[in-house]
């Protein structure tokens, strides 16, 4: 479990397929990221690959919820490890009512200070659909730069769309910046995040 801010980041359960079907079957929550689902079995394989990627280390995903009410607000990731890079992607989304409060900017800030500090990462990317200006001026504030953009790389709703790369280093000045800094490594099954 991690902790930043008003947001707690915990593992995945079964009983979070509610959450996680509020959220992709919003239309709103999806626009720039997949169709969305219209029933909540068609999410079960993903939460099982929620709940599991942390003990074969393959993808790190978190449930955010709300300090004080313990609510499900949404998730933030990990994923698509480089061993030998010594980088990863990371994705996150929230419920709509749970936006505007600043939870995504402590699940993200806590999710990346694991990724350099405990695990020992170099580098931390994300890609965004052009015109989702929410996630921008969330990657923004967390303290990713943007490095540049590929050209209709995703089909989003039928259309192509550019997608924006963001990225940050471990060596990067940035302000959820730690002072404590482990000697680091990739996941691992043992791993209590
Ligand atoms: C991307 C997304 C998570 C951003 O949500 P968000 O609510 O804007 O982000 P935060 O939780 O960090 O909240 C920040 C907002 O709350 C405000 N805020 C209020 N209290 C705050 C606090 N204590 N700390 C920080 N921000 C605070 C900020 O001003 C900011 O609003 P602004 O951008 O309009 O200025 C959300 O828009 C979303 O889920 N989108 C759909 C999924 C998606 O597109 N994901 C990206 C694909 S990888």
């Amino acid at each position: 479990m991690l902790k930043a801010g008003n947001a707690i980041l915990r593992r995945f359960t079964p009983e979070d397929l509610d959450g996680l079907f509020r959220c992709f079957s919003d239309p709103d929550a999806t626009e720039f990221i997949t169709d969305p689902v219209d029933r909540p079995e068609a999410l079960e394989g993903v939460l099982e690959e929620f709940i599991h990627g942390h003990e074969s280390g393959t993808a790190l995903n978190w449930a955010v919820v709300e300090k004080g009410t313990g609510l499900y607000a949404g998730s933030v990731s990990l994923q698509e490890f480089s061993f030998h890079d010594g980088s990863a992607e990371t994705a996150f989304e929230l419920l709509t009512e749970h936006r505007g409060k600043g939870l995504m900017t402590s699940a993200l800030s806590a999710a990346v200070e694991y990724g350099f500090d405990a695990l020992g990462l170099h580098r931390i990317e994300a890609r965004v659909a052009e015109g989702n200006r929410r996630a921008e001026r969330l990657l923004y504030r967390v303290g990713f730069r943007l490095e540049g953009t590929l050209r209709d790389a995703l089909l989003l709703h039928g259309a192509h769309r550019n997608v924006n790369v963001f990225g940050l280093l471990s060596s990067d000045a940035f302000p959820g910046r730690s002072r404590r800094r482990g000697p680091g490594r990739m996941p691992s099954p043992s791993d209590p995040g």
